[in-house]
């Protein structure tokens, strides 16, 4: 068999493939496609850590994660059986965790890719940043008689380019998740203006603060938004977020994500802790609450934010006889709620700036699956526009 073009990385893993499983290439080769046509496994491409564990009840959903960081949503729609078809991040440093994770290297800029060259597909997923909507201009465009809309209001932010690909795609879900600000950002503007743009764009929105303290120790509220369009699912969907939760058990705690021994380079110097000491003593005596937080073993952390980095003062963890020490990396991903085995390709400052950044992947499975449940629910009814517009969700 001889196949070209093969990419260095791909020809380099059939070789340890061979060597692991003392087969030719040939069977090597044969065995990975002989198991993709099967379905019957993961392709084991990218070694065990790729190997999903899909929850049931799940649809063989495609999706095209934007804004898509470390892949955070991604992993969590993976779970329901969805396929990523696209990717769009622009940060180099998150395009490489993400190549190594996924396999794959995102799209850049979003603000210079065509939509019409993004795939059709059947779930947008984005986790678009929160930036402030110029109102200023309205009146403006008003008294010179220009007709306006949330159009005129948007152009320009990175949720106006997201907007303009969801009106041309018209993906018949969206699954969209901001920090919690985003409703209360700028008096409730930023929110109106979203929330508006999406309905003018006839989805049926629902939307839920949720605080990802309930599947990992972390206090950390998100909100999420869901929307249907009303063209292929009618003017409402029974879809939850009461159902969203976590599998019954016992709230998580911080002792059960820490490690034994972590490298001693995690302890802060006796000159940061001075300093955030001293700094929190000055913030106190003002009336400004405390600066840094020592964790609860017992309990949930403060949010973990993309700053984290500089000081790691928001997570601390106290230490017999020596100073406090910050998480470490692979502490911070099971912190978010990140599967095992995930190798870190990029230095930890980087790191920690991503997962600060991040989705918690079972948080965004829990929404996802009660996406999965409403479509099922929608198809169980006969909604012939949606098996129009998802015929594949009903060969499986
Ligand atoms: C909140 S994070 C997304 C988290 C991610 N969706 C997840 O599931 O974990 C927002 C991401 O948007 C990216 N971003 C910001 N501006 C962008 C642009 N113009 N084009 C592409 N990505 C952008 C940032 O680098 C950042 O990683």
């Amino acid at each position: 068999m001889f196949i070209r073009d093969v990419p260095v990385e791909i020809h380099d893993w059939i070789n340890e493939e061979k060597q692991r499983s003392l087969l030719t290439k040939n069977e090597v080769v044969l065995d990975i496609l002989d198991q993709a046509y099967r379905g019957s496994r993961q392709m084991p491409l990218f070694g065990e850590k790729r190997r999903i564990d899909v929850l049931p009840g799940s649809l063989p959903l495609s999706f095209i994660d934007l804004f898509a960081g470390i892949g955070g949503l991604r992993l969590g729609l993976e779970r329901v059986g969805g396929r990523c078809i696209f990717s769009c991040e622009w940060d180099r440093y998150s395009q490489k965790t993400y190549k190594a994770w996924f396999g794959e290297l995102p799209h850049g800029d979003i603000r210079k890719i065509d939509p019409a060259s993004i795939p059709d597909h059947d779930i947008l997923a984005a986790g678009f940043p929160c930036q402030p909507f110029s109102i200023a201009g309205v009146s403006k465009k008003k008294s010179l008689g220009r007709e306006h809309g949330f159009k005129d209001v948007t152009q320009g932010t990175l949720f106006f380019y997201l907007a303009t690909i969801i009106e041309l795609k018209r993906p018949p879900v969206i699954l969209l998740e901001n920090v919690k600000n985003l409703k209360s950002h700028d008096g409730g503007r930023t929110w109106n203006v979203v929330k508006s743009r999406l309905e003018e764009l006839r989805y049926d929105i629902h939307d839920r603060v949720i605080d990802a303290a309930a599947w990992v120790p972390q206090h950390r509220e998100r909100v999420f938004i869901v929307g249907f369009d009303k063209d292929v699912f009618g003017e409402h969907v029974h879809f939850d977020f009461d159902s969203v939760k976590p599998a019954p058990g016992d709230p998580p705690k911080l002792s059960e994500i820490l490690e034994e021994k972590p490298d001693p380079k995690y302890t802060l110097t006796s000159h940061l802790w001075n300093y955030l000491q001293e700094y929190a003593a000055r913030h106190k005596e003002k009336g400004n609450g405390f600066g840094f937080g020592i964790a609860n073993p017992d309990g949930v952390t403060r949010t973990l934010s993309a700053r984290y980095f500089k000081d790691g003062s928001e997570i601390l963890i106290k230490q017999p006889r020596k100073n406090p020490r910050r998480l470490t990396p692979s502490e911070c991903a099971r912190l978010m709620g990140f599967p095992a085995g995930l190798k870190q390709v990029v230095s930890d400052t980087q790191a920690y700036r991503q997962f600060g950044n991040a989705v918690v992947p079972p948080v965004a499975a829990a929404v996802a699956q009660e996406i999965v449940r409403a479509i099922g629910e929608q198809l169980v009814r006969g909604g012939s526009l949606l098996k129009k517009r998802l015929p594949h969700l009903l060969q499986e």
